[in-house]
């Protein structure tokens, strides 16, 4: 673990990939790295999952880089290439990683079960994908830490006439922090550096804490104004 500490190994990595020949492009590398220490603290948890990981750079950095953190659960539709090159920088330099990751091909959608209490991960889930992620991390009791990216086929703001003021990416993403805070949340947002992408705004839902009675007597566990 040494050599992890002296703030080389993102380098070490990057090099050991290149030498693979191929592998996740520049950015996206780029992307997982800023990601994680913004979220890290947040979702931390003994299991993590990274759902719609594709190359699975963001779960296999908490695998390589938090003790604590003794499984990594990668979900994707499907399994690209670049998942074997990165695996194999990742555990020349760090070969404890084998034994905490997993790659699971699986679909996100209502049916997907997740570990209980998992932290998870969402880098660049597209549109629906990141708000069918969320729901499962809240139906599983987990933490949550996203960047979305576009919005197409995103659910739709709670409010539409706020888009005028903040734009609809921001709506939406206000919402999403609502269905959050509703569930028991702290949510907050950070931003990794717009130079390396424009889709940078990271939604952390952490300190679950169980909801509060609503105003009516009951638990306001359900959302009360679902948005779809
Ligand atoms: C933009 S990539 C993000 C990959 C990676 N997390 C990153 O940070 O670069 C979106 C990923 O979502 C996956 N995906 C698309 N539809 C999916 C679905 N219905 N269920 C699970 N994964 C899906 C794709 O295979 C792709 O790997």
């Amino acid at each position: 673990m040494v050599g992890l500490l002296d703030g080389s190994w993102p380098e070490r990595l990057y090099d050991a990939h290149d030498s693979c020949h191929g592998g996740p492009r520049a950015g996206a590398r780029s992307e997982s790295f800023e990601f994680f220490p913004r979220v890290r603290r947040r979702v931390r948890r003994p299991t993590m999952v990274d759902l719609c990981a594709g190359h699975g750079l963001v779960g296999l950095i908490f695998a390589l880089c938090e003790p604590s953190v003794t499984r990594v659960e990668l979900v994707d539709a499907r399994q690209p290439a670049s998942f074997e090159r990165i695996w194999t920088a990742f555990t020349a330099i760090a070969p404890w990683v084998a034994e905490k990751v997993s790659y699971r091909e699986a679909a996100l959608d209502e049916s997907l079960r997740l570990p209980t209490e998992a932290g998870v991960v969402l880098a660049h889930a597209c549109g629906g994908l990141t708000d069918l992620g969320l729901d499962c991390a809240i139906a599983s009791g987990g933490l949550v830490a996203a960047m979305p990216c576009c919005y197409g086929t995103a659910r739709g703001p709670r409010m539409p006439a706020l888009s005028k003021s903040f734009g609809r990416s921001a709506n939406i993403d206000i919402t999403r922090s609502c269905r959050l805070a509703d569930a028991g949340y702290q949510v907050d947002w950070t931003h990794i550096p717009q130079a390396i992408t424009t889709m940078n705004r990271v939604l952390a839902g952490w300190d679950r804490q169980p909801p509060r009675p609503s105003p009516a007597g009951g638990v306001g566990s359900q959302d009360p104004h679902p948005v779809d």
